[in-house]
């Protein structure tokens, strides 16, 4: 495997697979790789002649100081991650050789896909993802990109951003992948204390059981229960140190539109929860699907 951290090198090595017509996966990471990032590239190791994996912290893609600062970059053990998984090349830039012009201008509209759940709370965000995403995009021409899904709305930015730029490439989107306890795996989780990790797993506890509730309770009504239950938990459970959970949003959505939905069968194509949590001083997503249900 090659880590290559210039664009010109990149450059020189996609341009060289081209002429030999591979096909190209890019796996698009800020590092900190899990066992999530690892699915995303045996997958595209399974379906591309050769394999790409990013690793930058794309600051503008962060509209909160702290959370960038605070971002774990852990880019040797990366690699050998890389490596070992089977990639062709760890492309590992700086900020620099990524916006050799300063901090890019350009800035993308997503419309109503935007203006829910991340979007409001993050300005910002999806713009600087959907930058830096077409730059990889640009410097890697790939026949695949991978996407995990725990960023729900992130992928139906980017499925939106290739309508907008037409380039011709495959977006895959990846299961999420959980630990044995159900925690949605996360590079934040790292920043989890013990106490916090061991209780994270009720996120996903919570979904489940919402997912349940939605055989017989309104929409509406497993919305708030959710919020609540996660909301009250530390009352409940006499949590000690203040540690809380404190739910940003949460949201039914249509899985395509990411619109609100008000009745379990309002979408022609599915629905999902979207939660955004706090605890411990970390931001926590996850995402769990209530219609079609699974078999
Ligand atoms: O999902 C992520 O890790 C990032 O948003 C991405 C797609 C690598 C862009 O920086």
């Amino acid at each position: 495997m090659q880590i290559i951290s210039t664009t010109a090198a990149l450059t020189a090595a996609i341009d060289e697979a081209k002429k030999a017509h591979k096909t190209i996966g890019l796996v698009p990471t800020m590092g900190a790789l899990h066992e999530g990032h690892l699915s995303l590239i045996r997958r595209a190791r399974k379906e591309n002649d050769m394999v790409v994996v990013s690793i930058f912290v794309n600051p503008i893609q962060f509209n909160n100081k702290e959370d960038l600062a605070k971002y774990p970059r852990t880019v040797e053990n990366d690699c050998q991650l890389v490596e070992e998984t089977g990639a062709d090349i760890a492309f590992t830039p700086t900020v620099e050789e990524m916006y050799p012009d300063g901090e890019p201008k350009v800035t993308y509209h997503f419309g109503p896909i935007e203006e829910v759940m991340e979007g409001p709370r993050r300005p910002g965000h999806f713009s600087g993802v959907a930058v830096v995403v077409r730059r990889l995009f640009d410097l890697t021409q790939p026949t695949r990109a991978y996407f995990g899904e725990k960023d729900f709305q992130q992928i139906a930015i980017i499925r939106n951003l290739l309508e907008q730029i037409k380039y011709p490439i495959e977006l895959i989107p990846c299961p999420i992948v959980r630990a044995d306890d159900g925690l949605a795996l996360s590079s934040r989780n790292m920043r989890l204390s013990p106490e916090a990790r061991a209780i994270a797993p009720e996120i996903y506890a919570t979904l489940q059981q919402a997912v349940e509730m939605s055989e017989y309770e309104d929409v509406d009504s497993v919305c708030t229960w959710v919020v609540d239950t996660l909301g009250s938990f530390h009352e409940v459970n006499e949590l000690p140190n203040g540690l809380r959970f404190e739910p940003e949003y949460f949201e039914i959505v249509d899985d395509t539109t990411l619109q609100p939905v008000d009745d379990w069968e309002a979408s022609p194509t599915g629905i999902v929860g979207c939660i955004a949590v706090w605890l411990d001083g970390v931001r926590l997503i996850d995402v769990i699907r209530f219609r079609p249900v699974a078999e």
